[in-house]
C-alpha cells in the first residue's frame, strides 16, 4: 500500500469516528470528493496574495483543492471545531492558519488567532448548515458578510439538492448554483457575493 493510499484511508478512518461521535456536527459520513472539492477550489479569488477563510474543512479534501489550484499556505485560515480533525489538518498544512474553534462565532475566534486580518477574499464554507437552527445560520451569514471584502465570494455546498436559498444568503447576489453528481451523496455547490457597493457589513 502506498504511504499517500495510507494517510487517505485514515484520515476517513477518523472522519467516520467523528461522525459517529457526532453525526450533527460532521453531516457527512465520508469527506469530499475531488470532484466536489475542486468545484469549490473553482472560487478561489484571482489575488493569490488575498486570505481566505475555509470553515469546516474536516480532513483537508477542500483544503487540498484550494493549495493546488494556487492558494499559498500562509493565506489560508480554517476554523475546524474537532480538535481531532484539526490535529489532523496541522500535520498536513503546517504553514495554514488552522484554528480549533466554532466557526458560528468567527468575528471573535478570528480576533484572537489571526489579528493582522481584516478582510478575506472568499470564505468556503463546507459547514453543514442545514444540521443547525435557521437562526444560527442567518447570525453566521452576518458575520461572514462582515469579514468578506466587497465583491467578494462565500462558495457553500450542501447535500440538499432543490434550489432554495439557505437562511442568512438574501443579502447576497446568487452567483451560481450546480450540482456535482460525482460525490457520495450528490451535493449542490452555491456561490454568493457580497454586493460591491456595500459600506456597512
Ligand atoms: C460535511 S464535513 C466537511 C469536511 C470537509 N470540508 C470535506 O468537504 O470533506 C463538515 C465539517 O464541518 C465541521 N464543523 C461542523 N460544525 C462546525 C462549527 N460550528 N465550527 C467549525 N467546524 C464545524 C465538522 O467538524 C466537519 O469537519
Amino acid at each position: 500500500m502506498t504511504k499517500q493510499l495510507r494517510a487517505n484511508l485514515s484520515a476517513t478512518t477518523l472522519f467516520l469516528h467523528e461522525w459517529l461521535l457526532c453525526p450533527q456536527q460532521i453531516g457527512a459520513i465520508l469527506p469530499s470528493s475531488k470532484n466536489l472539492a475542486s468545484a469549490m477550489a473553482n472560487w478561489l479569488p484571482p489575488e493569490p496574495g488575498e486570505f481566505v477563510l475555509e470553515l469546516g474543512p474536516g480532513t483537508g479534501a477542500v483544503t487540498h483543492a484550494l493549495l493546488e489550484r494556487g492558494l499559498r499556505q500562509d493565506r489560508l485560515v480554517a476554523i475546524e471545531k474537532s480538535p481531532r480533525l484539526a490535529g489532523l489538518l496541522r500535520e498536513r498544512f503546517p504553514r495554514a492558519h488552522i484554528i480549533t474553534g466554532d466557526a458560528f462565532q468567527l468575528d471573535r475566534v478570528l480576533k484572537k488567532h489571526v489579528r493582522q486580518l481584516n478582510f478575506v477574499g472568499a470564505v468556503i464554507s463546507s459547514l453543514p448548515l442545514r444540521n443547525f437552527a435557521p437562526e444560527a445560520a442567518d447570525a453566521l451569514a452576518r458575520k461572514i458578510r462582515a469579514v468578506l471584502r466587497p465583491a467578494g465570494k462565500w462558495v457553500q455546498y450542501s447535500y440538499y439538492l432543490g434550489n432554495g436559498r439557505p437562511r442568512g444568503t438574501s443579502r447576497f447576489e446568487l452567483l451560481a448554483s450546480d450540482v456535482v453528481w460525482w460525490n457520495l451523496p450528490p451535493a449542490r455547490v452555491s456561490v454568493y457575493q457580497k454586493p460591491c457597493e456595500t459600506l456597512q457589513p
